[in-house]
């Protein structure tokens, strides 16, 4: 399906994830058909730059972060990209908007069709929907035109925040013109979650508390906080990472199936799992919710990608802009239950970090140890548990792990795995960058892929409790960068005689 023609806006146009991000996955979106002819891009940023510096600015994104565009396909395109300078918080900016808007309906045929992107701190995102408003730039549900509007994350920085966020966003934009981001959501081992769950009847006996022992959701990334402290410190992993990315992804595993697959189905389901964790509170907290923060390394085995081989990894205190003694954690797990019919007594190990040795993102389902000896019980024959890997990132596919005898006429017993991978699975065939598949959702106004309202308060109610603990006192762990974590992450697991699955 093609969108219907509009304009897209993006706020915060000169900054990074326009760069690296959203003009990549709209060339790419072009280039494939996917992107209506009557087609425009507004950006907009306080400094004051023009047309041509801001289609400048593109070109040169796009020869950055996906491929130099042939010349004479940019000089065709081009054209349908616009500037408009001015903060969110002067109205003359919106006026602005609202006559260069008009223009581009009638020079590109955008028909009063609008997608707002707003790539800006939570701290101006409420200052800019009622701008929009007050513009009258908001089209109404039984208008001919459509006004959508996606928000970045974090989407607030607590509970209150969000709620806060919400009250102003619905005061001009209705629920369903409101699309709040995840790119989590948007990576194609995600959606192919929901197919491997619910269009495979194998697995769906054995996903339960009966048969499975534990979850694990890790997420784990090699860089450092880059240069992004300004933003980072402020947040850290839990909220930067756990209160969306990681808690989207439990829901996605834990969901009961939908009634049918329309955006509400599948959110109502989400939102559920999120009510049935119960909140960890008072000394739950300090028991089941760890954070680390990177300390300084000799060896850089992690980062030879980023060309530093052989560099030694300073500690988070002293990277660029972060205040000195800091105790944000960029590292944090935590145990969860989901108190169900299905889950009951199921603990769900969630776990994300920088400077972690691994890039790697992957969903590990410990199914429960055989009941009873293979054979005669001697060393060696003791099996290990089931285990099913979804790997989301990198080399997506799926492995399960199971036990085999290796060949002889004693041969101990050994787990090996039956590996799915998409790249030799489906030859040739790419996955869409997570944004691509993002924006053409939004412009196509299909919200599944988007947090709802109470999926978005819902995260937060499990995560303000632990931000609260943390604020009021005590200081991460310190873990060597280029470690997997500090000591009491591997305790969280080993207390329970459990340990973390080690990425392949
Ligand atoms: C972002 C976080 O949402 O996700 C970053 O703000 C993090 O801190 C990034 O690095 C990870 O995304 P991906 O797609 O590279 O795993």
């Amino acid at each position: 399906r093609i969108p219907e023609p509009l304009a897209l806006v993006v706020f915060g146009a000169t900054g990074d994830l326009m760069r690296r991000k959203l003009m990549p996955a709209l060339w790419r979106l072009k280039q494939e058909g996917m992107l209506p002819d009557d087609f425009a891009i507004v950006g907009n940023a306080r400094e004051a730059t023009d047309d041509a510096d801001f289609r400048e600015r593109m070109r040169g994104a796009l020869a950055e972060f996906a491929k130099e565009p042939d010349a004479a396909e940019w000089e065709a395109f081009s054209h349908r990209l616009r500037f408009v300078g001015g903060s969110t918080d002067d109205p003359s900016t919106f006026v602005q908007l609202a006559k260069v808007l008009g223009e581009v309906d009638k020079e590109c045929g955008t028909r009063g069709n609008r997608l707002f992107y707003l790539a800006l701190p939570p701290s101006v995102v409420a200052q800019t929907a009622e701008g929009l408003g007050r513009a009258g730039l908001v089209c109404h549900p039984e208008d001919r035109c459509y006004t959508r509007i996606i928000v970045e994350k974090p989407f607030g920085r607590d509970l209150d925040s969000a709620k806060a966020l919400n009250a102003s966003l619905l005061k001009v934009f209705a629920e369903p013109q409101i699309f709040r981001i995840d790119h989590y959501l948007g990576k194609e081992t995600l959606q192919n979650l929901l197919v491997f769950r619910f269009a495979n009847t194998i697995w769906e006996p054995l996903w339960q508390r009966n048969y499975v022992d534990h979850v694990q959701i890790t997420v784990s990334e090699t860089v450092g906080v880059e240069s992004r402290a300004g933003y980072y410190d402020r947040s850290g992993a839990l909220r930067d990472m756990i209160q969306s990315h990681l808690l989207q992804i439990l829901t996605l595993v834990a969901m009961e199936p939908p009634a049918s697959y329309d955006a509400d189905s599948i959110r109502n389901e989400k939102v559920k799992v999120l009510q049935a964790i119960p909140l960890l509170q008072g000394e739950d907290i300090d028991r089941y919710a760890v954070r680390g923060q990177y300390a300084a390394s000799e060896e850089s085995s992690a980062s030879e990608k980023d060309g530093e081989k052989g560099a030694s990894m300073p500690a988070y205190r002293d990277e660029k802009d972060v205040p000195e003694g800091s105790r944000t954690e960029t590292f944090a797990a935590l145990r969860l239950l989901v108190d169900n019919w299905r889950w009951a007594g199921v603990p769900f190990y969630l776990r994300t970090g920088k400077r972690l040795p691994a890039k790697q993102s992957e969903v590990v389902i410990r199914f429960r140890p055989a009941p009873h000896p293979v054979r005669d019980q001697v060393q060696d024959d003791t099996p290990a548990p089931n285990a099913l890997v979804l790997h989301i990132q990198p080399d997506e596919g799926i492995s399960l792990f199971f036990e085999a005898k290796v060949p002889g006429i004693r041969g101990p017993l050994r787990p090996v795995s039956m590996d799915f991978k998409y790249t030799s699975a489906f030859e040739g065939a790419e996955s869409p960058e997570a944004y691509q598949r993002l924006l053409l959702d939004a412009m196509l106004g299909d919200a599944t892929l988007f947090a709802r309202r109470d999926e978005v308060e819902a995260a937060w109610t499990l995560i303000t409790p632990i931000l609260q603990a943390w604020e009021a006192g005590g200081e991460p762990d310190p873990y060597p960068a280029n470690s997997w974590g500090p000591e009491c992450a591997t305790e969280l697991l080993a207390r329970e005689g459990r340990s973390w699955h080690e990425p392949t």
